[in-house]
C-alpha cells in the first residue's frame, strides 16, 4: 500500500508537470529566461514568404537570406529572440492584420496603401521593379510589355506596376502566389516576362546562366521602393526596432550583411535620407 501511494504520487506529479508544460499563452511573445544574466528575453513570432532569394528562402529546410541576417542583427540589438516562420506572401499580411504575429519581413515595400492598415519600421533597403526576359526577347522597357504576357507575384508592387501598364486584372497578366512560380512560367514559355524586385530577378538570371535570361530596368516607369518591417497597427515594437535599425546602420553591421549577400556596398546615403523623411 505504501509502495502503491508512492507510485501514484509519481504519476500524479508527472501528469501535473506535463499539463503545465502544455499550457499555451494567448500572446505571440513568450517570456524566456535568458541563460546568462537571468534577465527576460521575449521571443517574437516573425512571419515571412521564404520564396524570394536572396532575401528570404529555404535552404535544406532552413530559412536563410539577407533579410534573415538583417532581422537577426536588429533583434539582437533590440534584445529579442525570434521565431521565424515561412507562411507565404498573403498570410504575412493576414497574420499581421490579425495580430497573430509580431513582425512581417518579406522584402515588403512601404507604401501609402499598406500604411493605412499596418505600421512599418524605418526603411532599410532600396529596390525597384525590373523586367526578367529571355536573352533574345524584343522587350527593352516597360512600354514594350503591352501586348505581351507578363507573370507576377499576386499582390506585389510588381503586380500593381504591370496593372498600371496593361490595365487592372488584364488577361495577359498571370498572377502567382509565389514569385518562383512566376519565373517558372517564363521558363516554361507560358509568359514573355516577369516583373519583380530587381534583387530577386538579377540574382536569378546570374545564378541560372543556362536559362539565358536578362534583366531590363525602366527608371521612368518603375519607382524607387524601400523595404520596411511590417507591424500590426499601433505595435509598440516599431519604436524599439527603429532604434535598433539605426544602430545597425551606424555601427557597420548593415553594410557587412549587405556585402555578404550582394558583394557590394549599399547606397547608405540614399537609404538614410529616406529614413530621415519618416
Ligand atoms: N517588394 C514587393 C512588394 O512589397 C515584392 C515583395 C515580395 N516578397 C516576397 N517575399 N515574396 O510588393
Amino acid at each position: 500500500m505504501k509502495k502503491m501511494s508512492g507510485l501514484l504520487f509519481v504519476i500524479i506529479t508527472s501528469l501535473v508537470l506535463i499539463l503545465a508544460a502544455c499550457g499555451t499563452s494567448k500572446t505571440n511573445t513568450k517570456e524566456e529566461k535568458n541563460g546568462s544574466g537571468g534577465e527576460e528575453k521575449k521571443t517574437l513570432r516573425v512571419v515571412t514568404d521564404a520564396a524570394y532569394a536572396p532575401f528570404e528562402y529555404q535552404d535544406k529546410g532552413k530559412i536563410v537570406g539577407f533579410e534573415i541576417d538583417f532581422i537577426n542583427a536588429v533583434a539582437k540589438e533590440a534584445g529579442y529572440e525570434l521565431e521565424i516562420v515561412h507562411v507565404g506572401w498573403d498570410p504575412v499580411f493576414i497574420e499581421i492584420g490579425q495580430k497573430n504575429a509580431d513582425i512581417g519581413i518579406s522584402s515588403i515595400t512601404i507604401n501609402d496603401e499598406r500604411k493605412q492598415t499596418y505600421d512599418f519600421s524605418l526603411p532599410y533597403f532600396l529596390s525597384t521593379n525590373k523586367i526578367l526576359v529571355p536573352e533574345d526577347s524584343d522587350i527593352q522597357n516597360a512600354a514594350d510589355l503591352v501586348g505581351k504576357v507578363v507573370a507576377v507575384q499576386k499582390g506585389t508592387t510588381g503586380d500593381a506596376a504591370v496593372e498600371g501598364i496593361l490595365g487592372k486584372n488584364h488577361k495577359d497578366i498571370k498572377k502567382f502566389d509565389d514569385n518562383n512560380l512566376a519565373i517558372l512560367e517564363l521558363i516554361n514559355n507560358g509568359a514573355d516576362a516577369v516583373v519583380a524586385d530587381n534583387g530577386v530577378i538579377e540574382a536569378y538570371a546570374k545564378n541560372n546562366p543556362d536559362q539565358k535570361l536578362v534583366v531590363k530596368g525602366d527608371g521612368t516607369t518603375f519607382d524607387a521602393e524601400y523595404y520596411g518591417l511590417l507591424f500590426p497597427k499601433g505595435s509598440e515594437l516599431k519604436a524599439e526596432f527603429d532604434v535598433a535599425i539605426k544602430t545597425v546602420f551606424e555601427n557597420g553591421t548593415y553594410s557587412e550583411i549587405y556585402n555578404e549577400w550582394f558583394g557590394m556596398d549599399p547606397d547608405l546615403e540614399t537609404i538614410k535620407a529616406e529614413q530621415d523623411k519618416q
